[in-house]
This record gives C-alpha cells, structure tokens and sequence, in this order.
C-alpha cells in the first residue's frame, strides 16, 4: 500500500492548477451518454471515481475515447443504451452509484447489476431506491434495498412529486435523470440547496427544467443533441491547497482555474468571517459554470461554527476545515454534519480521532464536533479508512506539525491523483514511501 510521510514545511508558493471537478466530470460523461451525437470534454478529471463512470458508461454501450487528455463522448440518445453483459462497479464513488440507479431504472428491458467496493457497499442507497419505487422502477438490493449490489430492470417509469429529507445532489441528480426518461412530470423538492451542476448541465443543453425556490420540475423527453464541456477545476481539490496557503506560516498561492459554484464555496463564507486572506481574481463562465483564480495568504485566523443551511455547501469540505480550526483561535463548532458519517468513510470519527492523535483537541458533540485551537499538532500515523478527503486533510495536518506523519495514500487517486505533486511544487515537504 503507497503511503506518503510529511513533515514540517517552510512558506508554500507558487502558482498551480487544479484538476477537474470531479462533480462535473461524472456528469459531463453521463449526459454526453444520453445525448445524440459527439461531445468533446476538456479538463475531464482522470481520477479513479471518474473512470468508474466512463467504465460503466461503455459496458451500456457507450463510445468513449481519450485522445491527448480530451475525452471524445459518442452518445446514442437516450433509447440507445445496451444491456451490460456484467456487472457494473462503482468502485468508490457514490456519485456513480447514485446517478446510475436513477439512469438504469429508466432503460425498459435493460437488466442491470451495480456494485462497488467496500466502503460503497456500506453506504446508504434508499435515499435514491425509495423515490425511484414510486416512479415504478424495479430495484432490488442487499439489507432491503438499502445496500450495492443493486440489481435493477428497466422499467418505463412515471414522473413524480419528491421531496427529499437529506439535502443531497446525487438523490436530486437521479431522480431528475429518471424523471427525463419518464412518462410526465417530475419534481424534487430538497431541505436546502445541495451543489447545482445536474440543474446548470439541463439549462446548458437545453433540457427540460424549472425552479421554484427549493423545487425543481423536469418531464420526460424524446432526446437531445450533444454539447462540448470545458470543465472547471475542483473546488474540493483546491480545499487543500486553500488550507495548506492559510496554515503554512509566510505562504502565497495562486490558484488558477478553480469553479466557484455558489453552492460549492460554503467554505470560502466561512473561512472570510474567520478572517482568511483569500481573494477571487479574474471571474469568467464555462458551460454555465462560474470560475476564478484565487489567491491565499497565510491568515492568523478566529474559530468558526459551521450549522444549518450551508453544511451541503461546504459538505465535502468539513474534513479540512477541522484541520484548519486546530489552528483558530477558540472553539469551532460543527453541527448539523450527520451526513458526514454516511460518507467513503465515517469523518467525523476519522477526524476527531485522528485529530486527537497529533495532539490536538477535538470531541464529538450532538450531531456533530467541536475542535479547540490554537494547538500544536505532533506527527503521527493516521488512520485514513482509505478515504481520499480524510488522507488529504491530514497529510495537510503534517505540513504544520513536529515530526512525521503518514499517511496512506492510494485513495488519493479517487479525486486528486497529483496532490502530492502539488504539494511539492509547492515547496511542501511531502516524500512518497
Ligand atoms: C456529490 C454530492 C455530494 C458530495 C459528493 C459528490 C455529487 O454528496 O458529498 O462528494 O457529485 O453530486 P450528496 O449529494 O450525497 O450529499
């Protein structure tokens, strides 16, 4: 198993560029399937969760070739996909997972096994099988439904009124593909606004979809024609680097290229109050999607809390920000996270653990944790759960901290296959063992 061991770095700088969104990415690949004709994707992440989509998407049948890191999509329409002679695997990512359930259940005649690894076989799937039951799909999976594999026969399905009791864009996201393939209309009411890529892609390419506030209606169509996507870097990626710019003492990071998504940038609302250096420069659209070069200088920073509406905002993100709060001053409050614990792996276990472990302070509270700063962090061997987010966090942990911390770093590939790299371009100091 790769591991990386970090040590105590001097300022970071430099300029970088972050890789694609990985949000993005499954979906450009996804509705590019479903459309007719050609689509060229630029800046497509090449990272383990995203080849699990293009993996499932060519054993429907769907041609996709990468031609100097340019994926060329030949979708069939919506009626063109083929039954997979084997079972489709997810791997890690419950982007796919999610999305496909709703995608397979709406193929009439097409029978379908989906899996994954297992931490995916752990995660909760009746968030999406439920709703999709309603619509007449046929969904069967372990623990009642609730557990991959998920085996799946295409039904004509028909549309329906959702309303969702987590805030989530990959329930969001299938319910709204199904209800494309489904006779009528469909609509998904979420608790708060969760990430709105599936929402800006129908607006791009012309898809059927209206919003009232938190509601969304869309109805079934015949198809659509294909369009290019240039994707935009990935917030979530570019997280890290925020946080090892603000942590570091002396650094300053240009981040160029990085989507600035309302509804992906929680952090960034939180980290300002907090009083982070952090700037926005040159804001441009992509394919409906805001982008900007940021910039990060090393803040001395209060404690922050973290509740309510903008946890899906920032959901992804929570893992490092708990990094970043073992250097704030005062307690910081995470509430309203219980997503967290549904996630690749239990966070907030791993966080508050791990935290604990390099000697800082962190504790479980009621539906959520805290973390205590300022604190000095010791290097240690950290236990990942082979989760991408929980290795990342903590593998910024060691820039800051006394001695060596490990960590394993395979699941990094996941989301952010050059982080090291990154890192230490950077000037961090980040050894591959
Ligand atoms: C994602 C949505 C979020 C996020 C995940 C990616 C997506 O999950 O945590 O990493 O691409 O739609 P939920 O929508 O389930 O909260």
């Amino acid at each position: 198993m790769g591991k990386l061991m970090i040590k105590k770095s001097r300022s970071l700088m430099g300029e970088i560029k972050i890789p694609g969104d990985k949000s993005i990415s499954h979906r450009a690949l996804i509705f590019s399937s479903m459309g007719e004709g050609e689509s060229i994707i630029k800046n497509f992440l090449f990272s383990q969760d995203c080849i699990s989509t293009m993996n499932c998407l060519r054993a429907l049948g769907t041609s996709i070739e990468i031609c100097e890191n340019v994926i060329k999509v030949k979708g069939n329409g919506i009626n063109g996909f083929r039954e997979p002679e084997n079972v489709l695997d997810a791997g890690n990512s419950g982007t796919t997972i999610r999305l496909f359930t709703g995608l397979l259940s709406g193929l009439p005649g097409i029978f379908s096994v989906i899996t994954g690894d297992d931490s995916l076989r752990r995660r909760p799937m009746k968030r999406v099988v439920e709703p999709l039951l309603g619509m007449g799909a046929k969904i069967w999976g372990r623990n009642g439904g609730n557990n991959p594999p998920l085996a799946i026969k295409g039904e004509k399905l028909k549309g329906r009124d959702h309303t969702l009791s987590v805030a989530s864009a990959q329930v969001k996201s299938a319910l709204l593909i199904a209800g494309l393939l489904a006779d009528g209309e469909t609509s998904v009411t979420e608790p708060s606004l969760s990430r709105d890529h599936t929402e800006r892609i129908f607006q791009y390419l012309g898809l059927p979809l209206i919003r009232n506030g938190l509601t969304l209606k869309t109805h079934g169509i015949e198809g659509f024609k294909n369009k290019d996507f240039n994707i935009p870097g990935d917030f979530s990626s570019a997280a890290f680097i925020i946080a090892a710019g603000l942590l570091v003492e002396g650094s300053k990071i240009v981040i160029k290229n990085v989507g600035i998504n309302p509804t992906r940038i929680g952090m960034l609302s939180v980290l300002k109050e907090a009083g982070a250096k952090i700037q926005i420069l040159n804001q441009w659209e992509e394919g409906g999607e805001p982008i900007g070069d940021l910039i990060v200088e090393f803040s001395i920073l209060e404690s922050f809390e973290v509740r309510g509406e903008i946890v899906p905002k920032l959901i992804d993100e929570v893992p490092i920000l708990a990094i970043i709060a073992t250097q704030a001053k005062g307690k910081s409050v995470f509430k309203d996270v219980g997503e967290l614990k549904v996630k690749e792996s239990d966070r907030i276990k791993a966080v508050v653990d791990g935290i604990n472990k390099m000697g800082g302070k962190a504790e479980i509270i009621d539906e959520g944790f805290a973390v205590y700063g300022p604190t000095k962090l010791n290097g240690n061997e950290i236990e990942t759960y082979n989760d991408h987010r929980i290795a990342m966090s903590f593998a910024i942990a060691g820039l800051l901290a006394d001695g060596e911390t490990i960590v394993e770093s395979n699941s990094i590939s996941i989301s952010f296959p050059n982080f090291g790299e990154t890192i230490k371009k950077l000037g961090g100091n980040i050894i591959e063992l």
